[in-house]
């Protein structure tokens, strides 16, 4: 399948702001940019701000206070687990460490080759299937170690 070419910054903060004025255009500016990049590239807030008629410390916060916005380049491979009280109690404790061990990595970090990043997440809302994981916007649920390291094995690059 052909990919198409990125839009630029400028542009898809022109597509938006013509939608959309005021403060909610904030959050859709930062949500298109990071549909289009997969993360909010650094040029991207002084141009935000421009738009907007916000200061760059402005745009900056509110990329830093919402944990879907991000100021790099996300991993190849994003696996979420979930840590809430459901998860845990089915099994999520033993995942964690699975995962911290095979990656070598803690929450909210990603490996040196950019290959993966692990993040844990408080309830996906999928708690009658605990525990579950999320791995590349895939949620598994009744997830084993066994069953979660066969899933890891099978994806390539
Ligand atoms: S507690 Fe894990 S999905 Fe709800």
């Amino acid at each position: 399948m052909e990919r198409r070419a990125k839009k630029s910054v400028a542009a898809v903060v022109k597509s938006v702001k013509a939608a959309e004025s005021g403060a909610g255009a904030l959050l859709s500016i930062l949500h298109a940019i990071t549909a289009e990049f997969g993360y909010i590239p650094g040029d991207a807030i002084p141009e935000i701000a421009g738009a907007l008629n916000l200061s760059q410390a402005e745009v900056y916060g509110a990329i830093t206070f919402y944990r879907d916005f991000r100021i790099t380049p996300p991993a190849r491979h994003s696996i979420r687990l979930c840590q809430a009280e459901s998860c845990l109690a089915m099994g999520a404790v033993e995942l964690i460490d699975l995962l911290k061990t095979r990656l070598g990595i803690g929450p909210g970090e990603k490996t040196p080759d950019n290959a993966f990043s692990l993040d844990t997440v408080y309830c996906f809302g999928n708690c009658a299937s605990s525990p579950s994981v999320m791995i590349d916007g895939r949620l598994y649920g009744r997830i084993s170690a066994e069953r979660l390291k066969k899933i890891l094995d099978a994806i390539k690059d």
